[in-house]
């Protein structure tokens, strides 16, 4: 019988050790950590994604600003609010929500963050500091991924691990942790112009799917007992929920899961992970001060 991982219940333990550590600080005098968030335009999943970091923030006694710009805003205003923000003593994190509108260059704004204030750990000189393994911001998702890996105690020494899709903020970023010592996977991307990804992905002992591609992942291309987590978080209509919505993974988990040792579901699995990682990097940033 398979087991779930629960983003959700490990997310909840998470944030109750950060909320202590604000405690901590508010008693001994010290600054509350605040991350603020940009939202531009109105994309149906970036407003839910939102919403949802500012409701931790809540939770767990952070401050929290939510900036919104409408989809026509020029890039340099976007890039000056950046500015403000990098210059702002009292927002210790903040994070542009992707994607932006096609006439804004996200490479752009993600440089334009101050490293120090990246909570999404998205700016190249964290991303360097992650692929050589120095202590900086983890992007958001990856951490969240290898931290759920950890908390569930499985084991990655010399397992087979694959990835699918090369994205900057979740496939590449997670190939790399999960090749690190300590994690010590063996790691293959696969993405849109690989060979035979069928035969690939059934060696792997360790399916992380991560291409946005609802029910890629089918059940012939699992082994028996892999793990499987899907980061796939495509954003459907149902007339099952209150919302008119749905979000639906990469991997289809009602054929596939029967063949797994762990499986995360979606939602309440990496999502609930992602957003904690935010919080965990606004800690570190405000502790720094
Ligand atoms: N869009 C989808 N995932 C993310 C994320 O983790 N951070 C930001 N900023 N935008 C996203």
């Amino acid at each position: 019988m398979y087991k779930i991982i629960d983003g959700k219940k490990v997310a909840s333990e998470i944030k109750k050790e950060i909320a202590e550590e604000v405690r901590k600080l508010k008693t001994a005098g010290k600054k509350i950590p605040h991350l603020a968030a940009i939202l531009v335009g109105n994309d149906g999943s970036s407003e839910t994604y939102v919403a949802n970091k500012v409701k931790d923030c809540e939770e767990v006694g952070f401050k929290s600003t939510l900036i919104r710009f409408g989809s026509g805003i020029t890039e340099t205003v976007l890039l000056e609010k950046i500015a403000d923000l990098n210059n702002d003593p009292d927002v210790d994190g903040f994070i542009v929500q992707l994607p932006l509108p096609a006439h804004i260059s996200e490479n752009k704004v993600i440089e334009a963050i101050d490293p120090r204030k990246d909570a999404d750990g998205f700016h190249p000189v964290n991303i360097g500091k992650m692929v050589i393994g120095l202590s900086g911001y983890l992007p958001a998702t990856p951490y969240g991924i290898v931290e759920l890996i950890r908390r569930y105690c499985i084991e990655t020494s010399g397992k087979n691990c694959v990835v699918i899709g090369r994205s900057n903020i979740v496939g590449r970023p997670v190939s790399i942790l999960l090749s690190q010592k300590g994690m010590d996977a063996t790691v293959t991307v696969v993405h849109s112009r690989t060979k035979n990804i069928k035969d690939i992905i059934r060696k792997a002992d360790i399916i992380i799917a991560a291409i946005g591609s609802p029910a890629f992942v089918k059940e012939d291309m699992v082994k028996e007992g892999a793990v499987v987590i899907d980061v796939g978080t495509t954003r459907i209509i149902s007339h099952e929920t209150r919302s008119g919505f749905k979000l639906v993974g990469d991997v289809d988990f009602e054929r596939v899961a029967h063949k797994c040792s762990y499986i995360t579901p979606v939602p309440g699995g990496v999502g609930p992970m992602t957003r904690v990682s935010l919080l965990r990097n606004t800690l570190i940033a405000a502790k720094k001060d």
